[in-house]
């Protein structure tokens, strides 16, 4: 089964919550799970066996953190072998990761770092997307990421720099409506143009998470710490999103400071009254339908 609705972060944090919550019929809200794979991959013990007892109650989609796709190290083909079997056994619709990279000469920042968002660097990602896609045997979605310093050579804006690699490699978006609102904040840029930029009709996941926000009265930095509850400007800017891409999945994405469940469960609802709220069909549903009629023509 396909992840749709809301969705939860799959966090050890948790789980046995989670699990004891749904065992009594109390969050009906939550209908899917978000994973990295890199959490559960060569492990043993609590880990693969919470994960199959997740399994057996939702359907899951998964998002990693390794595969430096705009890097210029070659792709780890190990890690990739283990992903495609790890994501074949947990059945995954698609896996997403980062527009970014995390490698360099070997060494892992264990950080998202961006690169020049230029054409050229948008050529270079597409040709790592295919590569992966390819290896991992299953539909790859790219993140749009947060990144706090513009690397010199930028000649794209977050969107259209997003846009040209779906065009170039043929994958999806995993889109990140927190990080579309960290970066306008920090940069100064308007995120709605920033969205519209995006590809838009070929969104299959939407992320939602929380902020930290220095300074209250006069607003300054923005870190995107995940780690807070989300702030009505993401939910404003993600209403916005859904009137335009239709009933998308959204996955809520909570990685630090875990509030008391009820609070968590609060914000999946309220996610789920927008998610509702949106049109059926969005322009996703509507560029596959023109593209089979002009196919027909
Ligand atoms: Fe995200």
């Amino acid at each position: 089964m396909s992840p749709t609705g809301v969705g939860l972060g799959l966090r050890s944090a948790f789980v046995d919550e989670l699990l004891e919550r749904e065992a009594r019929g109390e969050i009906p809200a939550i209908r899917w799970l978000e994973c990295h794979p890199e959490n559960y991959m060569r492990r043993g013990g609590r880990w693969p066996r919470n994960l199959e007892r997740c399994r057996e109650r939702w359907p899951f989609a998964t998002h990693g953190l390794a595969m430096s796709l705009g890097g210029v190290d070659p792709l780890d083909r190990q890690y990739l072998a283990t992903l495609r079997t790890f994501l074949r056994d947990l059945e995954v619709p698609w896996h997403s990761d980062h527009l970014c990279f995390a490698v360099a000469h070997g060494a892992a920042s264990h950080d998202l770092l961006p690169m020049p968002w230029n054409e050229d660097t948008a050529r270079h990602f597409a040709d790592r997307v295919r590569e992966a896609r390819e290896l991992i045997s299953v539909p790859l979605a790219v993140e749009n990421i947060s990144y706090y310093v513009k690397p010199a050579g930028s000649t794209l804006d977050d969107g259209s720099f997003a846009a040209a690699v779906v065009r170039e490699s043929g994958c999806d978006l995993m889109l990140d409506v927190n990080n579309v609102y960290v970066n306008a904040q920090n940069h100064g840029d308007d995120p709605r143009a920033i969205l519209a930029a995006m590809p838009l009709d070929r969104v299959v996941q939407i992320h939602v998470a929380g902020h930290f926000l220095e300074g209250e009265e006069e607003p300054g930095f923005v870190i995107d710490t995940h780690a807070e509850p989300v702030c009505d400007g993401v939910y404003d800017l993600l209403a916005w999103t859904l009137e335009r891409t239709g009933r998308v999945p959204i996955l809520l994405e909570r990685d630090d400071d875990f509030p008391p469940f009820d609070e968590l469960y609060a914000e999946v609802e309220r996610l789920d009254r927008l998610w509702r709220a949106a049109p059926e069909r969005g322009i996703r549903a509507m560029s596959a339908m023109s593209a089979m009629r002009a196919a027909a023509r």
